[in-house]
């Protein structure tokens, strides 16, 4: 790709609607001033669509109609021209059955919205989960420049003197309540402190990766993904990015000089160091799918081998949250850290190099992030396993489990779904030992359906009163990125298809061999063709509507969940329509 030389007002993408004297300009130019613009406001000005994925019920996009006007704020300083526009508002708490089955509608919304109007570039309001990867996959499609905009993550919890982490903590005292040992009241406090403002999870859950992955992409500005939802410096950060914004569609800075090959690599890599979210195997390849570069399971791996984990963040690391992380140095911080193992020539928003970008960053705090020499795990976040039980993979989070699970047989206790799973771990009475291998099925993309983070399957009580707190757990679920735990998630081809996990039966050994990176049910071949001829496919969940096109489409997690209809053309931006 050639470098661009730049745009002028009569080539600004607008200007194919407000420019020409003709009657269909006539008309967008009319309508502008119905909304009380004169000509001079938007014409030759590069015009900045401001996507704004605010909503009374996204708690952690609470601050953004605040933030989207300083935005504006910053593009009318740079002399463009800014028009807020709602987007899907995916929230991870309230969205049912699974907000990943709306990703792929919230990146078809962004491609469609950027393409059907007159914006020369975009700045992409998101940060809670599916949010980044939806809309960075719909706005690399549409190819316009872009600058994403992380919500940033909410301040600490506490409760009654105690840190609380978001998600991790919720999980962790509910085993407590559980097995009897804290009070309703102190339940109730707990629930009224682990959220205390605005902002995204504030664990390294799947918000604070893929923001991490957007920002090491060096698709947001250098290190904007650390700072907290609350802190000033946020609001200075969204009002930077309108007049970035303005400068780089003059620039012709589009996403495609800057999601290279290098720059996804580069994001693995800061991912695997950060303790990263198992969400971030299924967006990343999604994202990079979109932008052409071909990243698979096998590069996640090799790069999770050879990558340390060195943010001490929970869930993966010991002690700290994202607030603690930002006072650190962030982002950029973390970067130096590893800056050797980066291409620091990728080019990034600021149309500075990566390696220009990380000058002068420093570590202020080496516990919460670590030298390479004292690591917090000497791998990176994930592995990924293959075997009779995963043909086309699964992913593990090993620093987030016990040890004594990285090698482990035991027999397995099957379950097809989500309800009949739930009461059998809460029966007191239930037949288990810590040995047993728990397994979900029927949870994965099309049979969850939409890939439900059910995949931290809840300890039977059974256990829980015995004092145990983790055992194996399998399923072609998803997990929440702050969970933990010895779970295999993203089974895949998920068992609702006919996936080799349809054919596991109660009772089979199941091994989990982590060190060679495999997962296998011992069961001899001609028993499972047996199983393989006797299986009928289970009835479709959706018979309408967007789940019904969702179910026909969505590919497996190996592929990035994408539809397969938005993959043709793989890796180039759409284009224009020729009607116009
Ligand atoms: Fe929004 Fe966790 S619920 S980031």
């Amino acid at each position: 790709m050639g470098e661009s030389t730049g745009k002028t007002p009569e080539t600004l993408r607008s200007a194919r609607w407000f420019a020409p004297d003709d009657l269909r300009s006539f008309g967008h130019r009319s309508r502008m001033m119905q909304l009380g613009y004169d000509e001079e406001d938007f014409r030759g000005k590069p015009i900045i669509g401001v996507l704004n994925t605010w909503s009374e019920l996204n708690s952690c996009h609470g601050h953004f109609r605040e933030r989207a006007q300083d935005v504006k704020r910053g593009v009318a300083q740079a002399g463009g021209f800014a028009v807020e526009m709602p987007s899907l508002s995916v929230d991870e708490s309230f969205t049912k059955p699974s907000s990943m089955l709306y990703r792929n509608m919230l990146a078809m919304e962004t491609e469609e919205m950027i393409r059907s109007h007159p914006l020369d570039g975009v700045v992409l309001m998101g940060g809670c989960d599916k949010t980044t990867p939806g809309l960075v996959m719909g706005a690399l499609t549409a190819g316009v420049p872009m600058i994403y905009l992380p919500a940033g993550p909410m301040l600490r919890g506490h409760y009654a003197g105690r840190i609380l982490g978001s998600g991790s903590d919720a999980w962790k005292f509910w085993d407590e309540r559980r097995a009897g040992n804290i009070t309703d009241e102190e339940w109730l406090g707990i629930q009224g402190g682990i959220a205390r403002s605005v902002g995204t999870c504030m664990t390294m859950g799947t918000a604070s990766t893929m923001t991490a992955i957007t920002d090491a992409m060096g698709l947001t500005l250098p290190g904007a993904s650390s700072i907290p939802a609350a802190d000033s410096g946020h609001q200075r950060m969204s009002t930077a990015c309108g007049r970035r914004i303005v400068e780089m569609v003059w620039e012709d800075l589009g996403p495609e000089r800057i999601v290279t090959d290098a720059a996804v690599r580069n994001a693995a890599i800061v991912a695997m160091a950060t303790g990263c979210s198992t969400n971030a195997v299924v967006h990343l390849i999604a994202m990079a799918r979109r932008a052409g570069v071909d990243f698979t399971l096998d590069d996640l791996d090799e790069l999770g081998r050879t990558t340390p984990l060195i943010a001490n963040v929970r869930p993966a690391g010991k002690e700290y949250l994202m607030e603690d992380f930002f006072y650190a140095g962030g982002l950029r911080a973390l970067m130096k850290q590893i800056e050797e193992r980066l291409d620091t020539s990728c080019v990034t928003v600021t149309g500075k190099t990566l390696g220009e970008c990380l000058e002068g960053a420093e570590v202020y705090n080496d516990d919460v992030i670590r030298p390479l020499s004292n690591p917090v795990y000497h791998e990176g976040s994930l592995a990924l396993l293959r075997g009779n039980l995963c043909p086309d993979g699964a992913v593990i989070k090993p620093a987030a489990c016990d040890p004594k699970f990285h090698v482990h047989e035991g027999p397995a206790l099957v379950f097809d779904s989500y309800p009949e799973m739930k009461k059998a771990v809460d029966d007191e009475t239930l037949d288990i030992t810590p040995d047993h291998v728990m397994v979900l099925r029927n949870a994965g993309p099309q049979g969850g359906p939409g890939f439900p983070e059910w995949g931290m399957l809840p300890i039977p009580k059974a256990l829980i009163k015995q004092g145990h707190r983790d055992m194996l757990r399998i399923s072609d679920a998803r997990m929440s990125g702050t969970s933990y735990g010895a779970c295999v998630l993203h089974v895949a081809p998920e068992s609702f298809v006919g996936g080799a996990l349809a054919l596991l039966r109660t009772g089979d050994t199941v091994r989990l061999d982590l060190p060679n990176r495999r997962l296998d049910m011992l069961v001899d071949e001609e028993e499972l063709e047996r199983r393989r001829a006797a299986w009928t496919p289970p009835e479709p969940r959706f018979e309408r509507g967007y789940g019904w096109m969702f179910s026909r489409h969505v590919t497996q997690a190996d592929k990035g969940c994408d539809f397969d209809y938005l993959e043709r053309g793989f890796g180039r931006a759409a284009g224009e329509p020729d009607i116009f």
